[in-house]
C-alpha cells in the first residue's frame, strides 16, 4: 500500500496538465483502479485483517483524492496567472493623442450673438441661401431700377430657356427673412436670422460669401429708443466691456428713418480695440421699418411698427478675437483653425460667459 501511495502521489505532484491528472484518477481510484483491485481482496481476508485493511485502503482513496483536488486547482491558479500575465493592462499609461476639430469663429461668434439675442426675447429664424429676386429686393423696397441691385454684386441664378419658375439670386443679406417671418408668423414678432449671404467681392475685408444677422422687431409702439437699447445692451454683452454707440443717419430702402451704427474703439499701434478711445467703426445697418415692408410681409403699417439691423458676423468676429484677414476664415487651413478656433465642447452661454 505504502507503493501505491508513492507511485500515485508523486505522478499526481509531477502531472502537467488536467488530461493527465483525469489519467491519475482512473488509474488509481477509478472503478478498475489500483485501490478498487485492492478492495476487492479485501473479501478474500479474515476478518481480522480486513478490519485493518479496510480503513487503510479507504484512508489512501481519501489521501490520493485530496492530493488530485489540490493539484487541479494549483493547476488552475497557474493557468489564470498565466493569462494574467499575457492579458495585463496597464491603465495609468496616458491614452494615445487624438486629433480635435475645433470651432469655427464664425461659429463661436454666432452662438455667442444668438445667446444674447435669445435672452432679449428674439427667437432664430432662417431662410434660404438660394432666394428668389422679390424676396431679396422687391418686398424690401429695392425696386428694379434701383441701383442697390447693382451695388450688392448679386450672383444671379442662370436660368434655361423656357424657365418659368421666378428668377432666384444667392440672397445678397439676410434681410429677406424678414419677410418670410412676417408672414410666417405675423404680428407682433421678435426675431433674429444668423446665416450666409453672397456678394461678388474679394479683397482683404471682403469674400464672396460671409456672415449676417438680421434682427427685427414689431410691436406697437416700438420706437428708435427700443433700438438704440437693444444694440447698446448687444455690444457691451458681446465685448464684454461697456461700449458707446453713434447712430448715423443713413438710407436704406427698407427702413425709414435709417441710421447706421458706429461703436467706440481706439486705433492704437495699428489695431482696432473696441470699448476704447475716441474712434468710431461702423458695423450695422438698421432703421424703422418701412410701411412697404411692413406690407410685403402680410403686416398692417397702420397697426404696427418696429425695428430691424443688419450687422456682419465675420465682422464682429474680426473685432472681438483681433483676426486680421477674412479672407483666411474661408480657406480650410488647419493652422489657421487650430489657433483661432475655439474649443468643441466650450459652447457659449450668458451663464457661462461669452468671452474665451
Ligand atoms: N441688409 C443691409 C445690408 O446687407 C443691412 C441692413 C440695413 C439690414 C438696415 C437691416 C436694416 O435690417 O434695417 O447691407
Amino acid at each position: 500500500m505504502d507503493d501505491l501511495r508513492e507511485k500515485y502521489l508523486n505522478a499526481i505532484a509531477g502531472a502537467g496538465d488536467e488530461a493527465s491528472l483525469e489519467e491519475l484518477r482512473v488509474a488509481a481510484v477509478g472503478k478498475k483502479g489500483e485501490v478498487a483491485l485492492q478492495m476487492r481482496e479485501l473479501g478474500k481476508m479474515s476478518p481480522e485483517e480486513r478490519q485493518v485493511m479496510g480503513p487503510k485502503l479507504n484512508a489512501l482513496k481519501d489521501e490520493i483524492n485530496a492530493a488530485l483536488a489540490a493539484k487541479k486547482s494549483a493547476l488552475e491558479d497557474a493557468a489564470l496567472d498565466e493569462r494574467l500575465k499575457a492579458e495585463w493592462l496597464d491603465v495609468t499609461l496616458p491614452p494615445r493623442p487624438s486629433q480635435q476639430g475645433t470651432i469655427h469663429p464664425v461659429s463661436q461668434v454666432t452662438e455667442e450673438v444668438t445667446a444674447i439675442l435669445a435672452d432679449m426675447g428674439f427667437s432664430v429664424a432662417e431662410g434660404p441661401q438660394i432666394e428668389t429676386d422679390w424676396y431679396n429686393f422687391d418686398a424690401l423696397n429695392i425696386p428694379g431700377h434701383h441701383p442697390a441691385r447693382t451695388e450688392m454684386d448679386t450672383f444671379y441664378m442662370h436660368r434655361l430657356e423656357g424657365d418659368n419658375r421666378p428668377p432666384h439670386v444667392l440672397r445678397t443679406h439676410t434681410s429677406p427673412v424678414q419677410i418670410r417671418s412676417m408672414q410666417k408668423q405675423g404680428a407682433p414678432i421678435r426675431v433674429i436670422a444668423p446665416g450666409r449671404v453672397y456678394r461678388a467681392d474679394y479683397d482683404q475685408t471682403h469674400t464672396p460669401m460671409f456672415h449676417q444677422v438680421e434682427g427685427l422687431a414689431i410691436d406697437k409702439d416700438i420706437s428708435m429708443a427700443n433700438l438704440k437699447w437693444v444694440l447698446e445692451e448687444f455690444f457691451s454683452a458681446f465685448f464684454g466691456t461697456k461700449v458707446k454707440t453713434r447712430f448715423r443717419a443713413s438710407h436704406f430702402p427698407f427702413t425709414e428713418p435709417s441710421a447706421e451704427v458706429d461703436i467706440q474703439c481706439s486705433w492704437e499701434g495699428g489695431t482696432v480695440k473696441v470699448g476704447e478711445g475716441d474712434g468710431w467703426l461702423e458695423v450695422l445697418g438698421s432703421g424703422m421699418v418701412h410701411p412697404k415692408v411692413l406690407e410685403a410681409g402680410g403686416i398692417d403699417p397702420d397697426e404696427w411698427q418696429g425695428f430691424a439691423f443688419g450687422m456682419g458676423i465675420d465682422r464682429m468676429a474680426m473685432l472681438k478675437y483681433g483676426i486680421p484677414d477674412l479672407r483666411a476664415f474661408f480657406d480650410s487651413d488647419l493652422r489657421w483653425l487650430r489657433h483661432y478656433g475655439f474649443a468643441a465642447l466650450d459652447v457659449p452661454t450668458l451663464h457661462g460667459g461669452l468671452n474665451r
